[in-house]
């Protein structure tokens, strides 16, 4: 059955009949009245705006811009934990300090900007989790938990990112299907599945339209990826510019799905607009575009920089996360239910990613700086500063000041 929010909702579960008696219930359901509360309150809902949380990091910095360009500037209200929004192209749009720790924060502005659609993206990734499993509990499960209640609250719908950290070891690696087993045996994983599970639970319960991707890792040219096991494949190509060699903390062999962030925005801007009928699966579909190793990586990045050479330290902490995960997606429910279809594989993301970055080069230092700003060398205190907030954001928690958990 169709989700419906709001009063198409309401009268459909009978919450209004209490309010207005069964007799008239009855006659909206049996005339066009109905139909008409559905067209309406879907013409209202795509009229209000979007909301994105964690919008500074690697996904937001190139979501914001694209649903800019889709719905317009004045639509758009980028959110994260900085009190003031960075220089730069990312944030032309409103910009709000939201911690998504303090429910009352995220209500305050869905509510002063009549949001009606929120991209949840504030999160820790997993090697950050692993370090924190505590705080990557109250942010990725606390923090999507006040999304959905303040989202039920106001009709608003949710865009949830899983990840291929949703699986674990006795998944599948190969081909991973839709549905399977997910017993992952990290903290990020754990707060995936329990993610996709609270997001189904709100779907079905209270009728909040939800709905998410599993996303590979992702590679950009835009901004620093935020601590994740597959960090790799954006910080080679960087290495690989600069000094001709890079150094990889994964193991040559080491396969696992990985997406250009292009897609992966596509991907989740195309769920979020296709009609919810044709939605089987809500949390979270499986997406897919490309499936490799490091070595194989480095060989492509030869095609470009014939001297380009690459060895391995490998970290044993981001190595075990990297064992437990699939190395590649089976993505059909995507492809037949709204669509899906992956433009980039390896060797055009590839391409695409040194003209990219070859052209950033090129422009004058101190725009190259500020465009890149947090990679490299500054990426470090950047992620660092943002990890830092997250911490001080979870222990005001602990102090008994947030208003939840
Ligand atoms: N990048 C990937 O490869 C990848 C792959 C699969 C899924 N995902 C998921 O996509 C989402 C975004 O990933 P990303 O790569 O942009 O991560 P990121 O680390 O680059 O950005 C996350 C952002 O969330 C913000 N944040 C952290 N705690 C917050 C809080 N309490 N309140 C508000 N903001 C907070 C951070 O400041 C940061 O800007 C995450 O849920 C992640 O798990 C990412």
């Amino acid at each position: 059955m169709p989700l419906k929010c709001g009063v198409a909702q309401r009268l459909e579960s009978g919450e209004l009949a209490a309010e207005t008696g069964h007799w008239l219930l009855e006659i909206v359901k049996r005339t066009d009245a109905y139909r008409f509360v559905v067209l309406l309150e879907r013409w209202i809902g795509e009229m209000r705006r979007i909301l994105v949380t964690g919008a500074l990091g690697q996904i937001g910095s190139e979501l914001v811009p694209a649903l800019r360009q889709r719905f317009g500037d004045d639509r758009i209200i980028a959110s994260d934990l900085g009190m003031v929004p960075p220089q730069g192209p990312p944030v032309r749009v409103p910009y709000e300090h939201v911690d998504c720790a303090q429910p009352h924060q995220i209500l305050e502005v869905v509510r002063r900007y009549n949001i009606g659609t929120i991209y949840h993206l504030a999160a820790l990734l997993s090697a950050v989790a692993e370090e924190k499993p505590q705080v990557a509990w109250n942010v990725n499960i606390g923090g999507l938990n006040n999304v959905l209640q303040v989202a039920r609250q106001y009709g608003c719908r949710v865009f949830f990112p899983s990840s291929i950290g949703a699986f674990g070891p006795s998944t599948p690696r190969d081909r991973t299907p839709q549905v399977t087993i997910q017993r992952p045996t990290t903290m990020y994983g754990v707060t995936k599945v329990s993610g996709e599970l609270l997001c189904d639970y709100y779907a079905s319960r209270f009728g909040v339209d939800t709905r998410g991707l599993r996303l590979p890792g992702l590679i950009s040219h835009v901004a620093p990826p935020g601590g994740g096991t597959t960090d790799y494949a954006v910080d080679i190509f960087h290495q690989a510019l600069r000094y001709k060699h890079y150094t990889c903390f994964l193991g040559p062999s080491t396969r696992l799905d990985m997406m250009y962030m292009p897609d992966a925005i596509r991907a989740m801007i195309e769920l979020m607009v296709v009609d919810a009928t044709r939605l089987r699966h809500r949390n979270a579909y499986n997406v897919a575009a490309m499936s490799f190793t490091p070595s194989e990586l480095a060989e492509r990045i030869r095609w470009h920089i014939p001297e380009f050479t690459i060895d391995y330290c490998v970290d044993p902490v981001r190595q075990a996360i990297a064992d437990s995960w699939p190395c590649s997606f089976d993505d059909t429910a995507a492809r037949e239910d709204w669509g899906w279809s992956a433009r980039f594989d390896l060797q055009a993301m590839t391409a695409d990613m040194f003209a990219q970055l070859r052209e950033k080069l090129k422009a004058p230092k101190g725009e190259l700086i500020r465009r890149w700003r947090g990679c490299d060398a500054d990426a470090k205190t950047e992620r660092d500063t943002r990890v830092e907030a997250q911490g001080a954001g979870a222990s005001r928690q602990a102090q008994g000041h947030g208003q939840h958990h």
